[in-house]
Protein backbone atom coordinates (compact mmCIF):
# COMPACT_ATOMS: atom_id res chain seq x y z
CA UNK A 1 0.00 0.00 0.00
CA UNK A 2 2.61 2.38 1.07
CA UNK A 3 4.66 1.58 -2.23
CA UNK A 4 1.69 2.19 -4.40
CA UNK A 5 1.08 5.72 -2.29
CA UNK A 6 4.93 6.13 -2.98
CA UNK A 7 4.45 5.50 -6.38
CA UNK A 8 1.18 7.57 -7.01
CA UNK A 9 3.22 10.83 -5.75
CA UNK A 10 6.13 10.27 -7.65
CA UNK A 11 4.12 10.27 -10.51
CA UNK A 12 1.89 13.34 -9.50
CA UNK A 13 5.46 15.08 -8.52
CA UNK A 14 6.90 14.34 -11.98
CA UNK A 15 4.09 15.36 -13.61
CA UNK A 16 4.26 18.92 -11.88
CA UNK A 17 7.38 19.53 -12.22
CA UNK A 18 6.75 18.63 -16.13
CA UNK A 19 4.28 21.20 -16.25
CA UNK A 20 6.22 23.88 -14.33
CA UNK A 21 8.99 23.58 -16.59
CA UNK A 22 6.95 23.62 -19.89
CA UNK A 23 5.07 26.58 -18.75
CA UNK A 24 8.64 28.29 -17.36
CA UNK A 25 9.89 27.98 -20.49
CA UNK A 26 6.83 29.31 -22.46
CA UNK A 27 6.87 32.49 -20.45
CA UNK A 28 10.89 32.59 -21.20
CA UNK A 29 9.85 32.18 -24.49
CA UNK A 30 7.24 34.76 -24.49
CA UNK A 31 9.54 37.44 -22.51
CA UNK A 32 12.33 36.68 -24.46
CA UNK A 33 10.24 37.30 -27.87
CA UNK A 34 8.81 40.56 -26.21
CA UNK A 35 12.26 41.83 -25.77
CA UNK A 36 12.20 41.43 -29.84
CA UNK A 37 9.03 43.85 -29.82
CA UNK A 38 10.44 46.65 -32.21
CA UNK A 39 11.88 49.67 -30.74
CA UNK A 40 9.51 52.77 -30.31
CA UNK A 41 7.37 55.39 -28.18
CA UNK A 42 3.78 53.96 -27.16
CA UNK A 43 3.06 57.72 -26.34
CA UNK A 44 0.39 59.30 -23.70
CA UNK A 45 -1.93 56.93 -21.90
CA UNK A 46 -5.08 56.27 -24.32
CA UNK A 47 -4.16 58.70 -27.11
CA UNK A 48 -0.85 57.32 -27.55
CA UNK A 49 0.71 59.09 -30.78
CA UNK A 50 -2.36 59.58 -32.51
CA UNK A 51 -2.75 63.37 -32.10
CA UNK A 52 1.53 63.50 -33.63
CA UNK A 53 0.54 61.16 -36.44
CA UNK A 54 -2.71 63.31 -37.32
CA UNK A 55 -0.94 66.83 -36.99
CA UNK A 56 2.12 65.25 -39.17
CA UNK A 57 -0.63 63.93 -41.83
CA UNK A 58 -2.49 67.11 -42.27
CA UNK A 59 0.89 69.47 -42.54
CA UNK A 60 2.13 69.75 -46.07
CA UNK A 61 5.37 67.80 -44.73
CA UNK A 62 3.34 64.32 -44.13
CA UNK A 63 6.18 62.63 -43.82
CA UNK A 64 7.88 64.27 -40.46
CA UNK A 65 6.06 61.73 -38.19
CA UNK A 66 7.53 58.25 -40.05
CA UNK A 67 10.67 59.77 -40.70
CA UNK A 68 11.66 61.48 -36.89
CA UNK A 69 10.72 57.45 -35.75
CA UNK A 70 12.35 55.65 -38.94
CA UNK A 71 15.41 57.50 -38.01
CA UNK A 72 15.25 56.89 -33.64
CA UNK A 73 13.96 53.24 -34.04
CA UNK A 74 14.31 51.92 -37.80
CA UNK A 75 11.74 51.07 -40.40
CA UNK A 76 9.95 48.86 -38.04
CA UNK A 77 9.01 50.87 -35.06
CA UNK A 78 5.87 50.20 -32.36
CA UNK A 79 3.29 53.52 -31.62
CA UNK A 80 0.19 53.77 -29.94
CA UNK A 81 -2.55 55.18 -32.97
CA UNK A 82 -5.71 54.81 -33.62
CA UNK A 83 -6.75 53.95 -29.74
CA UNK A 84 -4.67 50.31 -30.15
CA UNK A 85 -0.67 50.00 -29.69
CA UNK A 86 0.46 48.93 -33.38
CA UNK A 87 3.39 48.19 -34.61
CA UNK A 88 4.51 50.67 -37.92
CA UNK A 89 5.97 49.11 -40.98
CA UNK A 90 7.73 51.08 -43.61
CA UNK A 91 9.70 48.37 -44.59
CA UNK A 92 8.81 46.81 -47.85
CA UNK A 93 9.77 42.85 -47.19
CA UNK A 94 7.58 43.11 -43.69
CA UNK A 95 4.92 44.89 -45.80
CA UNK A 96 4.56 42.39 -48.33
CA UNK A 97 4.98 39.58 -45.62
CA UNK A 98 1.43 41.45 -44.06
CA UNK A 99 -0.17 41.35 -47.46
CA UNK A 100 0.22 37.77 -48.27
CA UNK A 101 -0.88 36.41 -44.68
CA UNK A 102 -4.28 35.15 -44.42
CA UNK A 103 -6.95 35.68 -41.87
CA UNK A 104 -5.16 33.08 -39.25
CA UNK A 105 -2.47 35.79 -38.74
CA UNK A 106 -3.59 39.19 -39.85
CA UNK A 107 -7.53 40.59 -40.17
CA UNK A 108 -8.34 43.70 -41.00
CA UNK A 109 -8.61 46.11 -38.50
CA UNK A 110 -9.73 49.75 -38.98
CA UNK A 111 -10.88 52.90 -37.12
CA UNK A 112 -14.32 52.13 -35.30
CA UNK A 113 -16.21 54.94 -37.39
CA UNK A 114 -14.93 53.10 -40.43
CA UNK A 115 -16.46 49.61 -39.27
CA UNK A 116 -19.41 51.03 -38.00
CA UNK A 117 -19.47 52.66 -41.87
CA UNK A 118 -19.24 49.56 -43.69
CA UNK A 119 -21.17 47.15 -42.19
CA UNK A 120 -20.34 43.48 -40.78
CA UNK A 121 -20.73 41.99 -43.80
CA UNK A 122 -18.46 44.85 -45.73
CA UNK A 123 -15.79 42.90 -48.04
CA UNK A 124 -12.89 45.05 -45.66
CA UNK A 125 -14.77 43.49 -42.44
CA UNK A 126 -15.30 39.58 -43.32
CA UNK A 127 -12.31 36.79 -43.07
CA UNK A 128 -11.55 33.37 -44.85
CA UNK A 129 -13.80 31.51 -47.42
CA UNK A 130 -16.47 33.94 -47.56
CA UNK A 131 -14.18 37.23 -48.37
CA UNK A 132 -12.25 35.01 -50.84
CA UNK A 133 -15.73 33.98 -52.36
CA UNK A 134 -16.94 37.81 -52.37
CA UNK A 135 -13.57 39.11 -53.24
CA UNK A 136 -13.36 36.54 -56.66
CA UNK A 137 -17.03 36.83 -57.87
CA UNK A 138 -16.61 40.82 -57.46
CA UNK A 139 -12.85 40.50 -59.06
CA UNK A 140 -13.88 38.07 -62.01
CA UNK A 141 -16.73 40.58 -63.03
CA UNK A 142 -14.40 43.71 -62.32
CA UNK A 143 -11.52 42.19 -64.94
CA UNK A 144 -14.10 40.78 -67.46
CA UNK A 145 -13.96 42.22 -70.97
CA UNK A 146 -17.52 42.88 -71.29
CA UNK A 147 -17.68 45.20 -68.27
CA UNK A 148 -13.91 46.58 -69.52
CA UNK A 149 -15.46 47.66 -72.92
CA UNK A 150 -19.17 48.99 -71.58
CA UNK A 151 -17.22 51.55 -69.14
CA UNK A 152 -15.13 52.19 -72.22
CA UNK A 153 -18.51 53.47 -74.04
CA UNK A 154 -19.90 54.34 -71.21
CA UNK A 155 -16.99 56.72 -70.56
CA UNK A 156 -16.51 57.97 -74.09
CA UNK A 157 -20.29 59.31 -73.93
CA UNK A 158 -19.79 60.56 -70.79
CA UNK A 159 -16.42 62.73 -71.36
CA UNK A 160 -17.74 63.96 -74.87
CA UNK A 161 -21.31 65.14 -73.29
CA UNK A 162 -19.45 67.24 -70.74
CA UNK A 163 -16.46 68.21 -72.11
CA UNK A 164 -18.64 70.01 -75.03
CA UNK A 165 -19.79 72.26 -71.87
CA UNK A 166 -16.44 73.34 -71.18
CA UNK A 167 -15.83 77.04 -72.89
CA UNK A 168 -12.48 78.63 -73.63
CA UNK A 169 -10.43 80.11 -70.98
CA UNK A 170 -13.18 79.19 -68.48
CA UNK A 171 -12.06 77.41 -64.95
CA UNK A 172 -12.72 73.66 -64.73
CA UNK A 173 -12.64 71.61 -61.42
CA UNK A 174 -10.60 68.46 -62.18
CA UNK A 175 -11.50 66.53 -58.95
CA UNK A 176 -15.00 67.90 -59.05
CA UNK A 177 -15.68 66.64 -62.67
CA UNK A 178 -13.25 63.59 -62.66
CA UNK A 179 -15.84 62.50 -59.34
CA UNK A 180 -19.13 63.29 -61.23
CA UNK A 181 -17.65 60.95 -64.25
CA UNK A 182 -15.99 58.10 -62.28
CA UNK A 183 -18.99 57.84 -59.55
CA UNK A 184 -22.06 58.00 -62.76
CA UNK A 185 -20.11 55.26 -64.70
CA UNK A 186 -18.97 53.22 -61.90
CA UNK A 187 -22.94 53.09 -60.26
CA UNK A 188 -24.38 51.86 -63.75
CA UNK A 189 -21.67 48.96 -63.91
CA UNK A 190 -21.78 48.07 -59.86
CA UNK A 191 -26.03 48.28 -60.02
CA UNK A 192 -27.28 49.26 -63.28
CA UNK A 193 -28.48 52.50 -62.45
CA UNK A 194 -28.72 54.93 -65.29
CA UNK A 195 -28.29 58.79 -64.96
CA UNK A 196 -31.53 60.80 -63.65
CA UNK A 197 -32.88 61.56 -60.38
CA UNK A 198 -31.97 58.43 -58.46
CA UNK A 199 -28.55 58.77 -59.06
CA UNK A 200 -28.78 62.59 -58.22
CA UNK A 201 -30.39 61.39 -54.89
CA UNK A 202 -27.51 58.14 -54.47
CA UNK A 203 -24.74 60.63 -55.13
CA UNK A 204 -26.22 63.09 -52.61
CA UNK A 205 -26.61 60.46 -49.64
CA UNK A 206 -23.11 58.96 -50.74
CA UNK A 207 -21.44 62.15 -50.32
CA UNK A 208 -23.00 62.70 -46.63
CA UNK A 209 -21.70 59.06 -46.31
CA UNK A 210 -18.63 59.44 -47.04
CA UNK A 211 -17.82 62.17 -44.77
CA UNK A 212 -18.19 60.33 -41.83
CA UNK A 213 -15.64 57.15 -42.51
CA UNK A 214 -12.93 59.02 -40.93
CA UNK A 215 -14.74 60.37 -37.71
CA UNK A 216 -15.22 60.54 -33.97
CA UNK A 217 -16.95 57.18 -32.97
CA UNK A 218 -19.77 58.61 -31.46
CA UNK A 219 -22.97 57.82 -33.09
CA UNK A 220 -25.62 60.28 -31.19
CA UNK A 221 -28.34 62.45 -33.15
CA UNK A 222 -26.56 65.04 -34.76
CA UNK A 223 -22.79 63.89 -34.86
CA UNK A 224 -21.05 63.25 -38.09
CA UNK A 225 -20.97 59.82 -37.45
CA UNK A 226 -24.79 59.62 -37.01
CA UNK A 227 -25.63 61.60 -39.89
CA UNK A 228 -23.19 59.55 -41.88
CA UNK A 229 -24.89 56.32 -40.96
CA UNK A 230 -28.38 57.76 -41.96
CA UNK A 231 -27.08 58.14 -45.44
CA UNK A 232 -26.21 55.09 -44.65
CA UNK A 233 -29.14 53.65 -44.45
CA UNK A 234 -31.44 55.43 -47.14
CA UNK A 235 -28.82 54.29 -49.77
CA UNK A 236 -29.51 50.53 -48.52
CA UNK A 237 -32.91 50.99 -49.23
CA UNK A 238 -32.05 51.75 -52.73
CA UNK A 239 -30.17 49.35 -53.46
CA UNK A 240 -32.35 46.77 -51.85
CA UNK A 241 -35.32 47.88 -53.85
CA UNK A 242 -32.93 47.44 -57.14
CA UNK A 243 -32.15 43.83 -55.24
CA UNK A 244 -35.87 42.81 -55.36
CA UNK A 245 -36.78 44.03 -58.76
CA UNK A 246 -33.77 42.08 -60.13
CA UNK A 247 -34.72 38.68 -57.68
CA UNK A 248 -38.08 39.25 -59.62
CA UNK A 249 -36.74 39.17 -63.11
CA UNK A 250 -33.63 37.78 -63.14
CA UNK A 251 -32.01 37.28 -66.71
CA UNK A 252 -29.52 34.73 -67.69
CA UNK A 253 -26.64 37.11 -68.34
CA UNK A 254 -25.47 39.27 -65.01
CA UNK A 255 -24.79 42.59 -66.15
CA UNK A 256 -23.92 44.54 -63.34
CA UNK A 257 -22.25 43.79 -59.78
CA UNK A 258 -25.49 42.92 -58.72
CA UNK A 259 -26.19 40.24 -60.99
CA UNK A 260 -23.38 38.48 -60.25
CA UNK A 261 -23.74 38.28 -56.46
CA UNK A 262 -27.19 37.37 -57.18
CA UNK A 263 -26.13 34.40 -59.68
CA UNK A 264 -23.94 33.03 -56.68
CA UNK A 265 -25.72 29.45 -55.90
CA UNK A 266 -23.88 29.86 -52.13
CA UNK A 267 -26.76 30.77 -50.63
CA UNK A 268 -24.07 32.60 -48.46
CA UNK A 269 -24.59 35.95 -50.07
CA UNK A 270 -27.47 37.89 -48.19
CA UNK A 271 -28.94 40.80 -48.65
CA UNK A 272 -27.21 42.91 -46.45
CA UNK A 273 -24.04 41.42 -47.25
CA UNK A 274 -25.02 42.48 -50.68
CA UNK A 275 -26.03 45.77 -49.91
CA UNK A 276 -23.19 46.55 -48.03
CA UNK A 277 -20.67 45.58 -50.66
CA UNK A 278 -22.34 47.80 -53.45
CA UNK A 279 -22.06 50.59 -51.37
CA UNK A 280 -18.24 49.82 -50.08
CA UNK A 281 -17.06 49.40 -53.84
CA UNK A 282 -18.82 53.30 -54.18
CA UNK A 283 -16.01 54.58 -52.34
CA UNK A 284 -13.58 54.42 -55.37
CA UNK A 285 -15.62 55.58 -56.93
CA UNK A 286 -15.87 59.22 -55.17
CA UNK A 287 -12.43 58.94 -53.98
CA UNK A 288 -9.57 56.76 -55.14
CA UNK A 289 -10.41 56.83 -59.06
CA UNK A 290 -11.03 60.31 -59.49
CA UNK A 291 -7.95 61.42 -57.12
CA UNK A 292 -5.54 59.05 -59.61
CA UNK A 293 -7.08 61.17 -62.59
CA UNK A 294 -6.39 64.64 -60.66
CA UNK A 295 -3.55 63.95 -59.59
CA UNK A 296 -2.20 62.72 -63.16
CA UNK A 297 -3.28 66.03 -64.14
CA UNK A 298 -1.43 68.00 -61.44
CA UNK A 299 1.38 66.38 -62.40
CA UNK A 300 1.34 66.42 -65.89
CA UNK A 301 0.78 70.29 -65.41
CA UNK A 302 4.24 70.32 -63.30
CA UNK A 303 6.17 68.45 -65.72
CA UNK A 304 5.68 69.71 -69.16
CA UNK A 305 7.87 67.24 -70.72
CA UNK A 306 6.04 64.68 -69.30
CA UNK A 307 3.03 65.98 -70.77
CA UNK A 308 4.46 66.64 -73.74
CA UNK A 309 5.26 62.79 -74.24
CA UNK A 310 1.88 61.60 -73.46
CA UNK A 311 0.13 63.70 -75.68
CA UNK A 312 2.22 62.36 -78.66
CA UNK A 313 1.61 58.68 -77.63
CA UNK A 314 -2.32 60.01 -77.40
CA UNK A 315 -2.39 62.06 -80.78
CA UNK A 316 -0.24 58.69 -82.74
CA UNK A 317 -2.92 56.53 -81.19
CA UNK A 318 -6.19 58.71 -82.37
CA UNK A 319 -4.41 59.96 -85.89
CA UNK A 320 -4.62 55.50 -86.29
CA UNK A 321 -7.45 54.80 -85.42
CA UNK A 322 -9.26 57.69 -87.16
CA UNK A 323 -7.00 56.45 -90.41
CA UNK A 324 -8.76 52.99 -90.12
CA UNK A 325 -12.13 54.55 -88.87
CA UNK A 326 -12.13 52.45 -85.95
CA UNK A 327 -13.31 53.96 -82.30
CA UNK A 328 -10.93 53.26 -79.69
CA UNK A 329 -11.24 50.03 -77.56
CA UNK A 330 -10.27 49.48 -74.32
CA UNK A 331 -7.68 47.50 -75.31
CA UNK A 332 -6.23 50.59 -77.19
CA UNK A 333 -6.15 52.50 -74.14
CA UNK A 334 -4.22 49.84 -72.42
CA UNK A 335 -1.61 49.64 -74.88
CA UNK A 336 -0.40 53.18 -74.11
CA UNK A 337 2.67 52.34 -72.60
CA UNK A 338 4.09 55.93 -71.50
CA UNK A 339 0.40 56.65 -70.33
CA UNK A 340 0.81 53.42 -68.10
CA UNK A 341 3.63 54.30 -67.00
CA UNK A 342 2.18 58.13 -65.69
CA UNK A 343 -0.34 56.30 -64.04
CA UNK A 344 2.09 54.16 -62.10
CA UNK A 345 4.25 57.40 -61.15
CA UNK A 346 1.42 59.51 -60.24
CA UNK A 347 0.13 55.98 -57.70
CA UNK A 348 3.45 56.30 -56.46
CA UNK A 349 3.34 59.77 -55.29
CA UNK A 350 0.18 60.17 -54.80
CA UNK A 351 -0.10 57.43 -52.63
CA UNK A 352 -4.06 57.55 -52.34
CA UNK A 353 -4.20 55.13 -50.23
CA UNK A 354 -1.52 55.43 -47.53
CA UNK A 355 -1.28 51.82 -45.93
CA UNK A 356 -3.47 49.01 -44.94
CA UNK A 357 -3.97 48.41 -41.53
CA UNK A 358 -4.25 44.25 -39.42
CA UNK A 359 -4.80 42.81 -36.37
CA UNK A 360 -2.33 39.67 -35.36
CA UNK A 361 -4.68 37.15 -34.35
CA UNK A 362 -1.51 35.40 -32.90
CA UNK A 363 2.02 36.35 -31.63
CA UNK A 364 4.11 36.77 -35.44
CA UNK A 365 7.89 37.10 -35.27
CA UNK A 366 8.44 38.89 -38.79
CA UNK A 367 12.25 39.64 -40.22
CA UNK A 368 13.28 39.28 -36.98
CA UNK A 369 10.50 41.63 -35.06
CA UNK A 370 8.00 40.35 -32.94
CA UNK A 371 4.32 41.10 -32.97
CA UNK A 372 1.70 40.49 -30.20
CA UNK A 373 -1.34 38.93 -30.67
CA UNK A 374 -3.98 41.73 -30.74
CA UNK A 375 -1.36 44.33 -31.41
CA UNK A 376 -2.59 46.15 -34.90
CA UNK A 377 0.19 46.74 -37.77
CA UNK A 378 -0.05 49.18 -40.38
CA UNK A 379 1.74 48.49 -43.28
CA UNK A 380 2.69 51.93 -44.56
CA UNK A 381 2.94 51.97 -48.22
CA UNK A 382 3.83 55.70 -48.80
CA UNK A 383 7.33 55.49 -46.63
CA UNK A 384 8.11 52.83 -48.96
CA UNK A 385 6.95 54.49 -52.45
CA UNK A 386 8.90 57.67 -51.52
CA UNK A 387 11.81 55.63 -50.43
CA UNK A 388 15.10 56.77 -52.04
CA UNK A 389 16.93 53.02 -51.69
CA UNK A 390 13.98 51.86 -53.79
CA UNK A 391 13.30 55.13 -56.27
CA UNK A 392 15.66 57.53 -56.97
CA UNK A 393 15.18 61.05 -56.15
CA UNK A 394 11.54 60.06 -54.98
CA UNK A 395 9.86 62.76 -54.88
CA UNK A 396 10.29 63.91 -58.25
CA UNK A 397 7.89 63.08 -61.34
CA UNK A 398 9.75 60.77 -62.92
CA UNK A 399 7.56 58.41 -65.55
CA UNK A 400 10.71 57.19 -67.32
CA UNK A 401 11.66 55.22 -64.15
CA UNK A 402 9.04 52.82 -64.75
CA UNK A 403 9.97 51.65 -68.76
CA UNK A 404 12.52 48.97 -67.55
CA UNK A 405 11.08 48.61 -63.81
CA UNK A 406 9.68 45.38 -62.53
CA UNK A 407 6.13 46.10 -61.28
CA UNK A 408 6.23 43.08 -59.84
CA UNK A 409 8.56 44.29 -56.86
CA UNK A 410 7.28 43.61 -53.09
CA UNK A 411 8.29 47.39 -53.20
CA UNK A 412 5.27 49.09 -55.24
CA UNK A 413 1.62 48.12 -53.34
CA UNK A 414 -0.53 51.07 -54.56
CA UNK A 415 -3.23 48.34 -54.72
CA UNK A 416 -2.23 45.91 -51.34
CA UNK A 417 -1.63 42.65 -52.15
CA UNK A 418 -2.11 39.05 -51.53
CA UNK A 419 -5.98 37.67 -50.47
CA UNK A 420 -7.18 41.44 -50.41
CA UNK A 421 -4.87 42.88 -53.90
CA UNK A 422 -7.55 45.35 -55.08
CA UNK A 423 -9.74 43.33 -57.51
CA UNK A 424 -10.84 47.25 -59.10
CA UNK A 425 -6.95 47.96 -60.25
CA UNK A 426 -7.11 47.24 -64.03
CA UNK A 427 -10.35 48.73 -64.09
CA UNK A 428 -8.84 52.19 -61.99
CA UNK A 429 -6.39 52.22 -65.01
CA UNK A 430 -8.35 51.91 -67.86
CA UNK A 431 -10.69 54.87 -66.67
CA UNK A 432 -7.44 57.45 -65.73
CA UNK A 433 -5.74 55.93 -69.52
CA UNK A 434 -9.39 56.97 -71.36
CA UNK A 435 -9.54 60.51 -69.33
CA UNK A 436 -5.72 61.50 -70.04
CA UNK A 437 -6.71 60.44 -73.65
CA UNK A 438 -9.20 62.69 -73.97
CA UNK A 439 -8.17 65.53 -72.25
CA UNK A 440 -4.58 65.79 -74.29
CA UNK A 441 -6.30 65.19 -77.35
CA UNK A 442 -9.21 67.58 -77.38
CA UNK A 443 -7.74 70.33 -75.22
CA UNK A 444 -4.68 72.58 -74.23
CA UNK A 445 -4.53 74.01 -69.73
CA UNK A 446 -3.22 76.30 -67.78
CA UNK A 447 -2.98 74.55 -64.28
CA UNK A 448 -3.88 77.48 -61.27
CA UNK A 449 -1.54 77.24 -57.84
CA UNK A 450 -3.53 74.28 -55.74
CA UNK A 451 -1.50 71.46 -53.47
CA UNK A 452 -2.17 68.08 -51.80
CA UNK A 453 -3.76 67.49 -48.85
CA UNK A 454 -2.93 64.14 -47.23
CA UNK A 455 -5.58 63.45 -44.60
CA UNK A 456 -8.21 61.90 -43.74
CA UNK A 457 -8.14 61.02 -47.48
CA UNK A 458 -5.63 62.57 -50.23
CA UNK A 459 -7.40 65.91 -52.50
CA UNK A 460 -6.42 68.92 -53.91
CA UNK A 461 -7.10 71.61 -51.42
CA UNK A 462 -8.81 74.09 -54.45
CA UNK A 463 -9.94 70.62 -56.09
CA UNK A 464 -7.93 71.66 -58.82
CA UNK A 465 -8.73 74.41 -61.23
CA UNK A 466 -7.42 74.70 -64.48
CA UNK A 467 -7.97 77.16 -67.71
CA UNK A 468 -8.91 74.76 -70.45
CA UNK A 469 -8.57 76.00 -74.56
CA UNK A 470 -10.18 73.43 -76.95
CA UNK A 471 -7.57 72.43 -79.47
CA UNK A 472 -8.09 73.76 -82.59
CA UNK A 473 -7.76 70.15 -84.51
CA UNK A 474 -8.26 67.53 -82.10
CA UNK A 475 -7.65 65.17 -85.11
CA UNK A 476 -4.80 66.72 -86.24
CA UNK A 477 -1.03 67.43 -85.61
CA UNK A 478 -0.18 67.34 -82.26
CA UNK A 479 0.48 70.75 -80.94
CA UNK A 480 2.54 71.68 -78.26
CA UNK A 481 1.14 71.33 -74.65
CA UNK A 482 -0.51 74.49 -73.75
CA UNK A 483 0.56 73.45 -69.98
CA UNK A 484 2.08 76.71 -67.85
CA UNK A 485 2.13 76.58 -64.43
CA UNK A 486 4.29 78.42 -61.77
CA UNK A 487 5.85 74.76 -61.38
CA UNK A 488 7.23 74.68 -64.96
CA UNK A 489 9.86 77.28 -64.84
CA UNK A 490 11.36 75.42 -62.08
CA UNK A 491 10.29 72.01 -63.86
CA UNK A 492 12.21 73.60 -66.99
CA UNK A 493 15.11 73.11 -64.49
CA UNK A 494 15.18 69.54 -64.64
CA UNK A 495 14.09 68.68 -67.87
CA UNK A 496 16.98 68.06 -68.58
CA UNK A 497 18.12 65.96 -66.04
CA UNK A 498 15.03 64.09 -66.69
CA UNK A 499 16.04 63.51 -70.46
CA UNK A 500 19.12 62.23 -69.48
CA UNK A 501 17.34 59.57 -67.40
CA UNK A 502 14.77 58.77 -70.23
CA UNK A 503 18.18 57.90 -72.69
C1 LIG B 1 -6.78 54.35 -57.79
C2 LIG B 1 -7.72 53.51 -57.49
C3 LIG B 1 -7.65 52.46 -56.41
C4 LIG B 1 -6.72 52.27 -55.43
C5 LIG B 1 -5.44 53.07 -55.15
C6 LIG B 1 -7.14 51.11 -54.67
C7 LIG B 1 -6.43 50.57 -53.61
C8 LIG B 1 -6.81 49.45 -52.90
C9 LIG B 1 -6.03 48.82 -51.85
C10 LIG B 1 -4.68 49.30 -51.34
C11 LIG B 1 -6.73 47.75 -51.41
C12 LIG B 1 -6.28 46.73 -50.34
C13 LIG B 1 -6.97 46.94 -49.01
C14 LIG B 1 -6.51 45.94 -47.97
O1 LIG B 1 -5.61 45.14 -48.21
O2 LIG B 1 -7.07 45.98 -46.85
C15 LIG B 1 -7.97 47.71 -52.15
C16 LIG B 1 -8.96 46.78 -51.95
C17 LIG B 1 -10.16 46.80 -52.62
N1 LIG B 1 -10.50 47.59 -53.72
FE1 LIG B 1 -9.38 49.04 -54.51
N2 LIG B 1 -8.31 50.65 -55.19
C18 LIG B 1 -8.66 51.43 -56.27
C19 LIG B 1 -9.74 51.28 -57.10
C20 LIG B 1 -10.73 50.34 -56.93
C21 LIG B 1 -11.87 50.16 -57.81
C22 LIG B 1 -12.13 50.94 -59.10
C23 LIG B 1 -12.63 49.18 -57.25
C24 LIG B 1 -13.94 48.61 -57.74
C25 LIG B 1 -14.90 49.25 -58.27
C26 LIG B 1 -11.98 48.73 -56.04
C27 LIG B 1 -12.45 47.76 -55.19
C28 LIG B 1 -11.76 47.24 -54.11
C29 LIG B 1 -12.28 46.19 -53.23
C30 LIG B 1 -13.64 45.51 -53.33
C31 LIG B 1 -11.28 45.91 -52.29
C32 LIG B 1 -11.34 44.93 -51.12
C33 LIG B 1 -10.72 43.60 -51.50
C34 LIG B 1 -10.74 42.59 -50.35
O3 LIG B 1 -10.63 43.00 -49.18
O4 LIG B 1 -10.87 41.41 -50.64
N3 LIG B 1 -10.82 49.46 -55.88
N4 LIG B 1 -7.99 48.73 -53.07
Amino acid sequence: MDKLLMMCMATVMVFITVMFCKSWKKKRMRGRRRSQLPRGSLGWPFIGETLEFMSCAYSPCPERFMEKRRIMHGKVFKSHIFGSPTIVSTEAEVNRFILQSDASIFVPSYPKSLTELMGKSSILSINGSLQRRVHGLIGAFLKSSSLKAQITLDMHNYLKASMACWKDDRLIYIQDETKHMVFEVLVKGLIGLQPGDEMQFLKQQFREFIAGLISLPVKLPGTRLYRSLQAKKRMVMLVRNIIQDKRRSRGCNPRDVIDVLLHDSSNQLTDDLISDNIIDLMIPGEDSVPMLMTLAIKYLSDCPLALQQLEEESMQLKRRKSLLGEDLCWTDYMSLAFTQNVIMETLRMGNIILGVMRKAMKDVAINGYFIPKGWCVFAYFRSVHLDENHYGDPYSFNPWRWKDKDIAACSFTPFGGGQRLCPGLDLARLKASIFLHHMVTSFTWVAEEDHVVNFPTVRMKNKMPVRVARKKSSAGQGERSGCTTVGERKQRIHIQCLDSQRL
